[in-house]
């Protein structure tokens, strides 16, 4: 037995059966009645990455995230804490805040229609003309909140009212990547994309680098397919490593590093680029001279929002000739992931067949076959492997 076949039997899977690593069936990527079963029990009640702790700097700071149809805003309160809110006015409803992003200034959360006025915590402050009313407590009309996690400056929310516990969920990423200092680290760059496909498809591609050798004839030049190492197969944090070919190299055009090492990145890491999915929308990348990360907007069964960001230490960013060799590595993943973006595109294109049901997936799709996993036992559906 082989050492995939031996990992596949630790976790449990029979290797041998061919249908152990079935795809998911095509539904999965065509039907809205699934899409809309996974906003309900995927993207309203999971820890989502919305945005970095630096983007919201300053008390009044806020973005504007939308889920399904949900909006909501996440804002640093008066006392530096990052709270998040529904953006719906307690008198009748409204949407509060149309703004992706901005200040409230003076403090005040103010609705557009009535006037009425929250705090950055969200308390109700003024209701015009309702202050002698008998029974109107303002206490009682207090924006609705969401959890927030913090994790290594990244900012995640929660909409369900009892989630699983942050730290529970994120327990594989607790202590991870501790030598990066990850709070300290800012973001050089963003990339946007907007994809039609749906948005498995692209954690499915993350994971996997079975796809590498034809689509990726740079990045198989850095890191071959066959070194990747997965380590967490199961739960919100799943993937690996892989060990990069140049010796203190990284994922630039010349494969050379792009900046010195991040903070107290030594040892094996010098060597490693690390890929991990954080269910469902975070891609974390964390290199030896930077870190890259992927947020996923789920915008329709077919279509996402994908921001590509590079974090650097702040030594860097103000250092305009490192700031210019950085550029390599922008430049690297820009191009590496409009190949990824083809084919998913592509394969989202493919399974509008309806002669396609499903397909089978590779043994060094493991990791993908895992992913798949997640979103079944987040929608109570049976696994794959049990049709
Ligand atoms: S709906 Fe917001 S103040 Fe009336
Ligand atoms: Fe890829």
């Amino acid at each position: 037995m082989n050492n995939k076949q031996n990992a596949y039997k630790k976790r449990g899977v029979d290797y041998r059966s061919p249908a152990t690593l079935l795809t998911l069936p095509r539904e999965y990527y065509q039907s809205e009645a699934i899409y809309a079963e996974e906003v309900e029990k995927i993207f309203y009640k999971r820890w989502l990455f919305v945005c970095r702790e630096e983007e919201i700097p300053e008390p009044g700071d806020f973005q504007t995230v939308a889920i399904g149809d949900e909006s909501l805003i996440v804002v640093r309160d008066a006392q530096n804490k990052i709270q998040a809110h529904f953006n719906v006015c307690r008198h009748r409803g409204t949407r509060i805040c149309k703004a992706e992003k901005g200040h409230f200034s003076s403090g005040v959360i103010q609705c557009p229609y009535h006037a009425w006025k929250y705090d950055l915590s969200g308390g109700l402050k003024a209701a015009p003309l309702l202050n002698d009313v008998a029974d109107f407590e303002k206490t009682d009309y207090a924006l609705f909140s969401a959890h927030v996690g913090i994790w290594g400056g990244f900012v995640f929310i929660n909409l369900a009212e009892a989630p699983v516990p942050f730290e529970e969920e994120m327990g594989a990423l607790m202590n991870r990547f501790e030598d990066w200092n990850l709070p300290d680290l800012r973001i050089a760059h963003k990339l946007e994309y907007k994809l039609k496909c749906n948005w498995k498809i692209i954690l499915q591609n993350y994971q996997e680098c079975y796809h590498c050798p034809g689509v990726h004839p740079m990045l198989s030049k850095r890191t071959p397919f066959r070194g990747a190492v997965h380590d967490c197969f199961e739960g919100a944090v799943i993937g690996g490593y892989m060990e990069m070919t140049e010796r203190r190299g990284s994922m630039t055009m010349d494969g050379k590093a792009a900046a010195p090492p991040v903070c107290k990145v030594s040892g094996e890491d010098l060597q490693r680029v690390h890929y991990y999915s954080v269910f469902p929308n975070l891609l974390l990348t964390p290199h030896p001279d930077f870190v890259l990360y992927h947020r996923i907007r789920s915008v329709a069964l077919d279509r996402i929002g994908n921001d590509c960001f590079f974090l650097v230490h702040p030594d860097v960013l103000a250092d305009h000739k490192l700031m210019e060799r950085f550029q390599s590595a922008v430049k690297f993943w820009d191009l590496t992931n409009q190949e990824d973006w083809q084919v998913c595109e592509q394969m989202q294109l493919g399974l509008k067949s309806h002669r396609f049901k499903r397909g089978r997936y590779s043994p060094f799709e493991d990791i993908a076959y895992a992913v798949d996993q997640e979103v079944l036992k987040a929608l109570g559906h049976k696994p794959a492997e049990m049709e």
